[in-house]
């Protein structure tokens, strides 16, 4: 079997998928946590391995960027090969004084400027939240491991360039955390789908105080962090079935 972007057998992916939106990411979680990993899909360049960690079946695949392309490929993964946890593992700009390069941000909810929802034909307003099972089981993950991860709103923007905007100051004042640009349509699927998803983000640039600029090792420092917490997660979910 194969989906128009996935060019996998059913089976090949385990039950829980770890995303980074970048494939050449996938590929080094893959080589350098996972044990005996094994290429499931690369089309497109999008490649998913499957391996273990802690001897517990896990994956990785990108998504790419954007709230269409994770769109596309957690809805395939989904509802072709029976994955019941997604967590994106990705980085975000802060827009809040206290939240620096390098923390560590669990997107309980996830606002957006997307108009993904309209496909639900809903009279209303949708909120896009993570599972709190995922969620709850990732924070004790994230102690467990000496970290301490803000839980709050993300922006999940359709645009990383916006010339025309005055930026995300409405954002920061209704206590938004940090901008990315995928976790809303993760987290829509998850909901139509009956299915659970979180995104775990790093904090990669601040968009107010420019000056944070983050050394390569600290980014693989916090980087490293962020997946030895998804990759817990995963290990934890295993035993909820
Ligand atoms: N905007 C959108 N996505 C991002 C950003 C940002 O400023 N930083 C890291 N990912």
């Amino acid at each position: 079997m194969s989906t128009p972007h996935i060019n996998a057998q059913k089976g090949d992916f385990a039950k829980t998928v770890l995303m980074p939106g970048d494939p050449l990411r996938s590929k080094f979680i893959a080589e350098t946590f996972l044990t005996d990993p094994k290429l499931v899909n690369n089309v497109r360049g999008v490649q998913g391995y499957t391996g273990t960690w802690k001897d517990v079946p896990v994956s990785v695949m990108a998504s790419g960027m954007g709230i269409p392309a994770i769109g596309i490929y957690s809805y395939e993964l989904y509802t072709q090969y029976d994955v019941d946890n997604i967590i994106r593992i990705g980085s975000a700009g802060s827009i809040q004084p206290d939240l620096h390069t390098m923390d560590i941000v669990m997107a309980s909810g996830a606002c957006t400027d997307s108009n993904y929802a309209h496909q639900f034909s809903l009279n209303g307003t949708f909120a896009p939240v993570a599972d709190y099972t995922l969620l709850s089981t990732a924070v004790g993950c994230a102690r467990a491991n000496g970290a301490n991860p803000r839980v709050g709103n993300v922006l999940s923007a359709d645009n990383f360039y916006s010339p025309d905007s005055d930026g995300p100051d409405q954002w920061k004042k209704m206590g938004v955390l940090a901008i990315e640009m995928e976790c809303a349509g993760l987290y829509m699927n998850a909901a139509r789908l009956g299915k659970r998803a979180l995104g775990i983000l790093t904090i990669s640039d601040h968009l107010y105080i420019t000056s944070e600029n983050l050394s390569p090792e600290a980014r693989q420092k916090s980087f490293t962090q962020m997946m030895e917490i998804a990759l817990d997660t995963a290990v934890e979910m295993s035993k909820i079935g």
